[in-house]
């Protein structure tokens, strides 16, 4: 089969590798149908490199149709599925309390990290991912998600990633109608935390440097600026002078801005160049982040308001103003999207004729899976107005 693989920083590759086999009764193999990429990926294309090995195929945001079911899975052949990022067992300690990111049938003990995830590097379990013309499924007892026939993939596929994340960064903002939150960042994440904060009644701002993507949110309804340090006060007096009563992070650890920013785009780009011996030490004990975007949000945020981070974070040396968010009294909330806990809510939206969060209007691009690395060099650059690309496997031109 063809699967897009890593080959290096900033290299992607569309090679021919086995097809993926069941190997426990538990497991299914999917043909995949759409399948996209997620600035997440962008994170492997750049930083996470030391944590690569040359080969792997990536990719974490799949759906298709079941075309070989274990015994012990809970789908069969033909079944349209989606299938979570994440890959939980669904009955232990932490699945049973709705953190699947966590859970303790599959975390990866000797990297220190959480559940596995679908393509995303020696932290998390180097599972093949999902952007190939077949998937093995692992705990398919669990963790597809069964979808009906008549609605076209776009409705479904963003049940994989984008949407329980966004959704559970509007959870973990824990407001009420009424209240103000502001979305940093316009990508696919920030898109539809945006939209969920919207349909869920509350007043939504939103900063993010590239115009097409304040021009798609504005569309549906987001009060939009740039990231010029005006940006933060014109908010402020929109909201009382107080600031939001939330602040959602949907860049993470590649922001642009500021010079703390640049200096850590530099340490970012000397690791990953490191061999993988040397580069992965330095990102364990002394890695930082970029962090433009967390120190607008802890300025931003109102005293004694909710930060939701759900923009990825990587370093462990990150320097964090311990004073300011202690004396603003801010609540901070984290973490990677615990997928099954937030579908059965999202499900009707994206079903319903009137398409209340706009999934109609959210996909730019759609490629063969050939052209992946022209898909990631673009997304990545954010040309051609590319807010969101789904690569389609199994079309041959
Ligand atoms: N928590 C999770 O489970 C989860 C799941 C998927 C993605 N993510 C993360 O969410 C983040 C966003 O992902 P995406 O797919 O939307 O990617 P993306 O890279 O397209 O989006 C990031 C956006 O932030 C903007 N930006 C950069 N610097 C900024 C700044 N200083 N202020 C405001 N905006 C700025 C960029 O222009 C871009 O539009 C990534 O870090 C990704 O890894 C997390
Ligand atoms: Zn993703
Ligand atoms: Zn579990």
């Amino acid at each position: 089969m063809k699967a897009v693989t890593w080959q290096g920083p900033r290299k992607i590759s569309v090679d021919t590798v086995p097809d993926p086999v069941i190997q426990r009764p538990n497991d299914a193999i999917i043909e995949v149908t759409s399948t996209a990429i997620c600035g997440s990926d962008l994170h492997l294309y750049e930083v996470l490199g030391p944590f690569m090995t040359p080969g792997d195929i990536v990719g974490h945001e799949p759906m298709g149709r079941v075309v070989e079911a274990g015994p012990e899975s809970n789908v069969r052949p033909d079944d349209r599925v989606v299938i979570p990022f994440q890959i939980a067992c669904g009955n232990c300690y932490f699945c049973a309390q709705g953190l699947q990111t966590q859970c303790e049938t599959t975390q990866v003990t000797d990297q220190g990290s959480g559940a596995q995830l679908f393509g995303y590097s020696e932290l998390y379990g180097s599972v093949p991912g999902g952007q190939a013309q077949y998937l093995r499924v692992p705990h398919a007892d669990y963790g597809p998600i069964k979808v009906r026939d008549e609605l076209p993939d776009h409705r479904y596929l963003f049940l994989s990633d984008v949407l329980p994340t966004a959704w559970q960064a509007v959870a973990y903002a824990q407001r009420s109608p009424g209240d103000s939150v502001a979305v940093l960042g316009l990508g696919p994440i920030g898109q539809f935390a945006a939209r969920i904060a919207k349909h869920q009644g509350l007043t939504v701002y939103a900063i993010d440097p590239v115009a097409e993507r304040r021009e798609m949110a504005a569309r549906h309804g987001v009060l939009v600026y740039d990231n010029s340090a005006s940006s933060v006060d014109a908010i402020r007096d929109a909201t009382g002078g107080r600031g939001p009563d939330a602040v959602i992070d949907a860049v993470g650890m590649e922001a642009h801005g500021d010079s703390q920013s640049a200096l850590a785009k530099l340490a970012q780009r000397s690791v990953q160049f490191l061999p993988d011996k040397l580069g992965q030490p330095v990102m364990d004990k002394a890695g930082v982040d970029r962090l433009a975007a967390l120190y607008t949000g802890i300025e931003l945020v109102r005293r004694g308001g909710t930060l939701s981070l759900s923009g990825v974070y990587g370093g462990q040396a990150s320097p964090l103003p311990m004073l300011s968010l202690f004396d603003k009294q801010i609540q901070v909330t984290m973490g990677q999207a615990n997928v099954k806990r937030w579908v059965n809510e999202i499900l009707p939206l994206v079903e319903a004729p009137d398409d209340p969060l706009g999934v109609d209007d959210f996909v730019t691009h759609r490629m063969p899976i050939d052209q992946a690395p022209a898909a990631y060099e673009m997304f990545q650059k954010k040309d051609d107005g590319c807010i969101k690309v789904v690569l389609e496997p199994q079309r041959t031109h």
